[in-house]
């Protein structure tokens, strides 16, 4: 355990009755298949805002109102302390960790790459590498299905995109997937710097021979007038590596997973292919993967809770999306819903950039899955192993079909 992992005293600011004394990241139950379940007892035990001593001492958000409150309150919360505990060194990765006014240009620079625009251009490409991926298993008649689809789809069209040698694929996930674990502050400041390093090369290849690619883009990009300078490329890099390299396979593993064991959600989304739309939004409600940090600027409330300047808050999104104040019967998963507000990419000017291809990927995969292998069931004896982080990671899912 790292200093930083440690209880600290509840600061008297914080009263008793919402002190709750749990390390979110280390809970069991959230460790293990079957977690977003489990996350339910957040609502139904704690307070809707409470502060728990361990990890440095951090309050912890439950509910989509209060969450859409502060994600939009750029005068009181940051995004400039990516991670709780703190980590020993500040992570600067652009625009993320940036508030506005400045992060403003460099979110308008990346929507020119990932608005909803230029990412239904890449559609059709995107359909055909998931088709392909799927032929190539289909008669197998199993498959580990985050290497062979629910990673190799996302992550082949980031890497293409970014420019990046396709022979370094498991190299490069398995950075990502580790840095996404919960190591040491140690070992993740040091796999940080090995992502670093990797992008500060490819950007130099770059210079060197302008590409098709988004990094080449960048070069020529300009933001009030200049230039990206070195700093700012970097960043902006290592952030969408760590962004484009195991969200989307996260996504899908869970909702695969629960698919799985639905045959009878199978049969309809084969029958009635139309309704797979709605059950990539329905997997995104419901098996959210990314809780969201904020670091407090200047004295606030938020609920019932008053919060300090130098207060860290734990945004827990899957919980936006299983909050019965705003869902109906949250654990039902319902291909019929009229509305599905849910924060599985988070709220306000940080909402996820990449939003638009995720859901086109994951749509992708889904209808292509769907028609080549309709009926298929976790292999027996597979015990899913999620791991419980700001990323929620599920990197192996054995499925087998007839
Ligand atoms: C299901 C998949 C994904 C999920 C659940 C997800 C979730 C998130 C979340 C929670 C944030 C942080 C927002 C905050 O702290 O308020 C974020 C930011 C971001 N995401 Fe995603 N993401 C996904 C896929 C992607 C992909 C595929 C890309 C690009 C390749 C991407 C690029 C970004 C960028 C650039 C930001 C920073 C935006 C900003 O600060 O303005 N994401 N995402």
């Amino acid at each position: 355990m790292s200093l930083a992992e440690a209880s600290v005293s509840v600061p008297a600011h914080v009263p008793q009755d919402l002190v709750v004394d749990i390390d979110v990241w280390r809970r069991p139950e959230l460790n293990a298949a079957g977690l977003h379940a489990q996350l339910l007892n957040f609502h139904q035990k704690y307070p809707d805002i409470f502060y728990t001593p361990r990890n440095g001492g951090h309050w912890v958000v439950t509910r989509q109102a209060l969450m859409a409150v502060a994600l939009n309150d750029n005068d009181h919360y940051s995004t400039s302390v990516g991670m709780i505990p703190r980590p020993p060194i500040p992570i600067p990765l652009i625009p993320l960790t940036l508030d506005p006014p400045a992060h403003t240009p460099f979110r308008v620079v990346l929507m020119r790459f990932f608005g909803a625009k230029k990412v239904n251009s890449m559609e059709n490409s995107i359909r055909e590498l998931a088709r392909k991926l799927v032929e190539e298993i289909a008669d197998r008649k199993e498959c580990e299905f985050v290497r062979s689809i629910g990673a190799a789809v996302p992550v082949t069209v980031f890497m293409l995109m970014m420019g990046m040698p396709l022979e370094r694929f498991d190299e490069f996930r398995s950075l990502v997937v580790e840095y996404f674990s919960p190591v040491s502050d140690e070992r993740r400041v040091e796999l940080h710097g090995r992502i670093e390093n990797e992008m500060v090369a490819l950007i130099e290849q770059r210079r060197q021979k302008r590409g098709d690619d988004l990094i080449s883009q960048l070069l020529e990009e300009k933001i009030e007038g200049r230039g990206l300078t070195d700093y700012e490329l970097k960043s902006i890099c290592v952030l969408l590596f760590q962004a484009g390299m195991d969200t989307v396979a996260n996504a899908s593993a869970f909702l695969f997973e629960f698919l799985a064991q639905h045959p009878e959600i199978q049969a309809e989304l084969a029958a009635h292919p139309e309704k797979i739309s709605d059950c990539v939004e329905e997997g995104l409600r419901m098996f959210g993967v990314a809780n969201t940090p904020r670091v407090v600027t200047q004295d606030t409330e938020l609920g019932s809770a008053n919060l300090k300047k130098e207060d860290m808050v734990l945004f827990m999104l899957p919980l936006a999306g299983l909050d019965d104040r705003v869902i109906d019967s949250p654990m039902k998963f319902d291909l019929s819903r009229s509305r599905r507000p849910h924060m599985m990419f988070s709220g306000g000017p940080h909402i996820c950039a990449g939003q638009f291809l995720a859901r086109i990927e994951m749509r992708a995969m889904l209808e292509e899955w769907t028609k080549r292998i309709p009926k298929y069931s976790l292999r027996p004896g597979f015990v899913p192993q999620p791991k419980f982080w700001h990323i929620i990671g599920m990197s192996k899912l054995q499925l087998i079909w007839k």
